[in-house]
């Protein structure tokens, strides 16, 4: 069975996969973080796109072109600003959760996530990564006619072994 979930360690911009996942706002109009960074090398064009799409609510997924990236396409979910509520985690799950199914609707078979709400929105990093390996194993299991192959963007060192270790690399 081919290896579905993999880790690589550098900037998400220069992933060669279909798409993308955008830890996003909820005006879906561009940011710092990841979210600056995608726009900066997608280019103007996706903001227009972006424009159109009037926003995204928490948990929820929107996708676009990836006009000058690597990656076919964007996905761009909008994490929930962590303040240690129950709520916190659904809402977190849903972003992975509804990212591969809005990939799925469009044919996509290799994906590349960010640490959604591990930056600017606060999400401790010990508390996000084992919701996105099990929310990503989860929806891989209940998908197991899916071909699709998952990879988590890791920026930093600290990530990079967060995720190994969790996947038991
Ligand atoms: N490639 C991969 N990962 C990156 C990159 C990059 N080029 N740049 C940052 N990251 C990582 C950060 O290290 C962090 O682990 O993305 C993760 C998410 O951090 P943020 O980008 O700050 O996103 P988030 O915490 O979800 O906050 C979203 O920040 O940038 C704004 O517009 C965005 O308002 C929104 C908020």
């Amino acid at each position: 069975m081919r290896k579905q979930i993999k880790i690589d360690y550098g900037d998400i911009t220069q992933i060669s996969c279909e798409c993308i996942v955008n830890a996003a706002n909820k005006s879906l109009l561009g940011g710092g973080g990841v979210d600056g960074a995608i726009h900066r090398v997608a280019g103007p064009e996706l903001l227009e796109e972006c424009r159109a799409l009037h926003g995204c609510n928490t948990g929820e997924a929107k996708i676009t072109k990836g006009y000058r990236l690597k990656a076919d396409y964007i996905i761009h979910t909008v994490g929930p600003i962590y303040s240690g509520v129950k709520e916190d985690r659904t809402m977190l799950e849903n972003c992975y959760r509804n990212s591969l199914d809005l990939a799925k609707e469009h044919g996509i078979h290799s994906i590349a996530f960010s640490a959604i709400s591990t930056g600017v929105y606060g999400y401790p990093l010990e508390e996000a990564v084992p919701i996105a390996v099990a929310a990503v194993r989860q929806w891989l299991a209940k998908n197991p006619e899916e071909e699709m192959e998952v990879i988590f963007s890791c920026f930093n060192e600290t990530i990079y072994q967060m995720y190994q270790e969790e996947l038991g690399e």
